[in-house]
């Protein structure tokens, strides 16, 4: 059977993901902080018929990483795809010259420090799985292309800290991806698409189901499928 890790899954996009590749047939392990909402994210997906298990990270405590790598490796010996979901949004509508530096840096740790961390402590284990798919849940947002063009406009200020972070993951995408040419693994950013979760608030025109397209797509991405880009359901983004 195959697996997946999907971080920040206890609600919005990672848990949908999570129950649409284990309707898909993967056992998924819902990563979340808080231990009381992981259970219940494991029961709600355990109760529709599919094998789910929460397992404790908390993407601002790198402490939790190890415990989490070694019980995916003593159960499967492997993973088969990683999502990279878990993110935060804390300077929507602040003016980047009023960003306060502990803004940043949070935002930082979990949405680039954090992945990258996990990744590579998981990376022995998705080299196991014959087909590793990785996936970073980045944004628009990220886009530097977009960012700089004068005509775009994302809200009143662009969010830099939360854009910078996931343009920051978006590079990762594009240099790990390189790392692992030649290998069976691939990699790639996703942009959900402004979807109605408790971070796109219930304004943003996506429900979930279609907010999770992009991500399950190249989470159950064939052999001869891309790698190393940036997409919005099978479109490729400028960088
Ligand atoms: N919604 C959109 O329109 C949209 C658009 C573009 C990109 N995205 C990206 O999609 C991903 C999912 O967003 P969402 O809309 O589903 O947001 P959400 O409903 O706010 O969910 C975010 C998830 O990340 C988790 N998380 C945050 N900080 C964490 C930490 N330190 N450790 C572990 N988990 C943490 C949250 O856990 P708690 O419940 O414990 O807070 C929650 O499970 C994010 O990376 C986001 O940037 C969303």
């Amino acid at each position: 059977m195959k697996n997946a890790l999907i971080t920040g899954a206890n609600k919005g996009i990672g848990l949908e993901t999570a129950r649409q590749l284990g309707r898909l047939g993967y056992k998924v392990y819902i990563g979340s902080r808080d231990i009381s909402r992981g259970e219940a994210a494991e029961k709600e997906l355990t109760s529709e018929g599919i094998q789910a298990e929460f397992v404790h990270l908390d993407m601002s405590a790198p402490s939790t990483f190890p415990t989490v790598v070694n019980h995916i490796e003593a159960l499967d010996g492997h993973l088969d795809v990683l999502v990279n979901n878990a993110g935060v949004l804390l300077d929507y509508g602040v003016r980047p010259s009023d960003l306060s530096p502990s803004a940043l840096r949070s935002t930082f740790d979990v949405n680039f420090f954090a992945q990258v961390e996990l990744t590579l402590l998981l990376l022995p284990l998705i080299r196991k799985s014959p087909a590793g798919r990785i996936v970073n849940v980045s944004s628009v947002l990220g886009s530097s292309t977009l960012q700089s063009d004068p005509s775009t406009k994302f809200g009143d200020w662009g969010s830099l800290a939360y854009g910078s972070s996931k343009a920051a993951l978006n590079s990762f995408t594009a240099i790990l991806s390189k790392d692992l040419a030649g290998t069976a693994i691939k990699v790639n950013s996703a942009h959900p698409g402004w979807v109605k979760t408790e971070m796109g608030g219930p304004g943003a025109p996506l429900t979930l189901e279609k907010g999770v397209k992009t991500s399950v797509w190249l989470a159950t991405l064939p052999d001869d499928g891309p790698t190393g880009g940036f997409f919005h359901m099978q479109d490729r983004l400028a960088w």
